[in-house]
């Protein structure tokens, strides 16, 4: 009994050693181009999946509120989220390449992701990456319409989001039809938020 004591006392400091090493040396690189080694992401992803599982496992779904919602949610979704999560058929923005861990494709999510995952995790953000939490700013409801919007991107084209872009910008002070490939229009009033151009 007394050996196995010692031996567990050995272990537990040479672990903290070996923690304060990590810290206090700089060996850790905090470089985005770093890759984590495989079983270290798979303990980020696996950790990610379960929290958000669990906590959003209680939050009741409420009803669709048809086509305007998800108009409402692709304008937030072009203002907030495009820059990181490029839309359909684009070319990823200078910050979606420079994240570690990188920002999913938001229709792949949609598919693995149910309603109130996805509202959970937009309402939260996600600690340690470049996903913000869109709680402390956004009501519930105006979550509730990414959301929305978000289910409707798995199958989504690049042609039929460009559609849904010109269609919802009628009426606005516009850049004209000349799309490129790298972000969808938006509007002149908020270019504050820091949206890649
Ligand atoms: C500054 C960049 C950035 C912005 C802006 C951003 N995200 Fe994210 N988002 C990320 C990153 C990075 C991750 C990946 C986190 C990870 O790997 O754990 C992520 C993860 C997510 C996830 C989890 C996906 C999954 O498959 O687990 C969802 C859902 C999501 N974002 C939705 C949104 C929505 C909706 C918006 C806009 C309201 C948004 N994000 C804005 C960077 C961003």
């Amino acid at each position: 009994m007394k050996t196995m004591i010692g031996t567990l006392l050995i272990a537990t400091t040479f672990a903290a050693l070996m923690a304060l090493l990590v810290i206090y040396t700089g060996i850790f690189n905090v470089a985005t181009e770093w890759e984590d080694p495989a079983p270290i992401r798979w303990a980020l992803v696996t950790t990610r999946e379960n929290s958000i599982q669990s906590r959003a496992a209680s939050i009741q779904v409420p009803p669709p509120k048809g086509d305007k919602q998800i108009d409402t949610g692709f304008r937030s979704y072009r203002e907030m989220c495009a820059m990181c999560h490029t839309p359909p058929g684009s070319t990823d923005s200078p910050i979606t390449k420079g994240l570690n861990p990188a920002p999913p494709d938001l229709a792949e999510s949609a598919e693995h992701m149910s309603a109130a995952e996805l509202f959970w995790a937009i309402k939260n953000g996600i600690r340690m990456t470049g996903m913000p939490a869109w709680g402390p700013t956004h009501k519930d409801s105006e979550i509730w319409d990414i959301v929305a919007f978000v289910k409707k991107l798995p199958g989504m084209s690049k042609d039929e989001y460009l559609t849904l872009d010109d269609r919802l910008e009628k009426g606005h002070s516009h850049a004209g039809s000349g799309h490129d490939d790298s972000k969808p229009e938006k509007n002149k009033s908020h270019d504050e938020d820091g949206h890649a151009h």
